[in-house]
C-alpha cells in the first residue's frame, strides 16, 4: 500500500470524488489485523469482540461479523446498531459504565452477555434475574497501563469495575441469589503498549477465576497499541500471544474446563485502516511559524486536541519532497485547533512537501475514535465516509447538511413579535 493511495485508489481523486473533510477506511487493512490477532492466539478458542466505539459505521460492522468478528458495545444505542448489523443477542457483549438498571435490563432482554460492574447492579441483576439470565463480572485488577491516564481503566482510582479486593463480596452476592456467572472481564486501557500490563492482569483475573464454578470465558479486554508513526514502538503481539496463552491453557488445565478467550479490540482493528482527508484552505506565512488551515477541526478528529496524541499527517497532493517545510497544521475552530502534536505530547510543526491552498491533507491512524467522537461544534457539518473494498470506493455515510444542525432544535416564535 502506498502512501498515496488506498487500493489503488489514489487519496486526491477520493477528495475530488466524494469532497472534503472525508473518512476513508481500507477494508483490507482491518481483514489484515483480524488476522493478525487471530494467528497470535492460534492455539485457544478465542473469540473477537470488536469494540464498537472505536466506529460504529454500520459497514463496517457488517465488515467485522462478515470475518467471523462479534461485537461489544456500552450504550442501547450501540446495541441497536449492532442488532442492524445482523448480530444476534448472544453474539453481543454489553460493558457499560455506571450506567441506570433500566439499560441493564435493556441489554438482558436483548440476550446480550453483560459485564456487570458494580457491586449495587450485581445485586439488581441478582434480584430480577437470579439464575434464569447469565452474566459476566468486570473486575478492577488495579494494573497501570494505557497511553496516558485519560484512557487507564484498570488502575486502583479507576472508576471502572469492581475491585479484585472486594472478592468475598462478589461471591457472597452471587451465593445469595445464585447467579450465573459464565465470565470474569477486565480492560487494562488503550494504547497499551507494555506486554506486561496485559500479563499483569491476566494474572489478576485468572487467580480470581477458581473461586467461580460457572465460567465458560475469560474476557481480557482490549488496547493493544497500534504504530501512530514510522518505528513505533506498539503491542507485541507475537509475545502477548504466546506468554497469555500459556498461562491460560495452564490455567484451562487446572480449571478442568476449556474456556473461551475473549478480547474487545478497537483501535487495534480500524485505527491503521482510516485516513482522513481535508482540503488546504490557506497557508499562512507568518513571522514565527507557517500553519497550514484545514476545511476541518477538533469537531471531526479530536484526538489531538483531546489527548495530544501523534497522528501523521502528509500532503497528498505533492509527492514531490525535494522542497519542504516545517508547518503547524491547523483546523478552523475559533480555539486552538492543532492538529500536528509531537510524539511528546506537544503541540507543533511537521516537515512536510511544500504546500499551497487547494491542495488535499491527508491525516493517517483515523478509523477509530474520530469519527465516532466527532461533533457539530461550531455549527459545522460532519465529513462524509468511504469505505473502500476490492479495490471500489463505496459511501457510507453521507456527509451532514445543514438540516441536520436543525433537527432536534425547537425554535420559540415568541420572540418574534
Ligand atoms: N473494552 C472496553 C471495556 C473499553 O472500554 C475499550 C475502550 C475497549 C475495549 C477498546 O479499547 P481499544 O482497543 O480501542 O484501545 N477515545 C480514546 C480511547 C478510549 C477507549 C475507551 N475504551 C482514544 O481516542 O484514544
Amino acid at each position: 500500500m502506498s502512501y498515496y493511495n488506498i487500493q489503488g485508489l489514489k487519496l486526491t481523486d477520493l477528495a475530488t470524488q466524494f469532497g472534503t473533510p472525508l473518512y476513508v477506511y481500507d477494508a483490507d487493512k482491518i481483514i489484515e489485523k483480524i488476522s493478525i490477532l487471530r494467528d497470535s492466539f492460534q492455539n485457544v478458542n478465542l473469540k473477537i469482540k470488536y469494540a464498537c466505539k472505536a466506529n460504529t459505521n454500520i459497514s463496517i460492522l457488517k465488515l467485522m461479523r462478515k470475518h467471523g468478528v462479534e461485537i461489544d458495545v456500552v450504550s442501547p444505542q450501540e446495541l441497536q446498531l449492532a442488532l442492524l448489523a445482523g448480530y444476534e443477542g448472544s453474539q453481543i457483549t454489553f460493558t457499560p459504565s455506571g450506567v441506570s438498571f433500566d439499560e441493564i435490563e435493556y441489554a438482558a432482554e436483548a440476550g446480550t452477555r453483560i459485564n456487570l460492574d458494580n457491586l449495587d447492579v450485581l445485586e439488581k441483576f441478582g434480584q430480577k434475574y437470579g439464575n434464569t439470565k447469565p452474566a459476566l463480572i468486570r473486575l478492577k485488577p488495579h494494573v497501570f497501563g494505557g497511553g496516558n491516564e485519560k484512557i487507564m481503566t484498570a488502575h486502583p482510582e479507576s472508576k471502572f469495575g469492581i475491585s479484585i479486593h472486594q472478592k468475598e463480596e462478589i461471591l457472597e452476592i452471587v451465593k445469595k441469589y445464585d447467579i450465573k456467572i459464565i465470565g470474569l472481564h477486565q480492560h487494562t486501557g488503550s494504547d497499551v503498549k507494555n506486554a506486561d500490563a496485559f500479563m499483569k492482569a491476566a494474572t489478576a483475573i485468572l487467580d480470581i477465576a477458581q473461586y467461580f464454578k460457572d465460567l465458560e470465558i475469560i474476557d481480557l479486554g482490549g488496547g493493544f497499541k497500534v504504530p501512530y508513526q514510522e518505528g513505533d514502538s506498539v503491542t507485541d503481539m507475537k509475545e502477548v500471544g504466546k506468554v497469555l496463552t500459556h498461562d491460560f491453557l495452564e490455567f484451562c488445565k487446572s480449571y478442568g474446563r476449556e474456556l473461551q478467550l475473549w478480547f474487545e479490540p478497537g483501535k487495534f482493528l480500524v485505527s491503521e485502516a482510516g485516513t482522513f482527508l481535508a482540503n488546504t484552505n490557506v497557508v499562512k506565512i507568518d513571522p514565527i511559524k507557517n500553519f497550514i488551515g484545514i476545511d476541518s477541526g477538533l469537531n471531526h478528529l479530536g484526538r489531538p486536541m483531546m489527548y495530544g496524541s501523534f497522528h501523521d499527517i502528509f500532503n497528498a497532493s505533492n509527492e514531490d519532497d525535494s522542497i519542504q517545510e516545517n508547518y503547524r497544521v491547523v483546523g478552523y475552530i475559533c480555539e486552538t485547533d492543532t492538529f500536528s502534536w509531537t510524539p511528546e505530547g506537544k503541540q507543533g510543526e511537521r516537515l512536510m512537501n511544500k504546500t499551497k491552498a487547494g491542495d488535499v491533507i491527508a491525516i493517517k491512524n483515523a478509523g477509530a475514535y474520530c469519527f465516532s467522537m466527532s461533533s457539530q461544534y461550531n455549527s459545522r457539518l460532519r465529513p462524509a465516509e468511504v469505505l473502500v473494498l476490492d479495490g471500489k470506493a463505496h459511501l457510507i455515510r453521507e456527509r451532514e447538511t445543514f438540516e441536520d444542525i436543525l433537527k432536534n432544535q425547537v425554535v420559540l416564535d415568541i420572540f418574534d413579535v
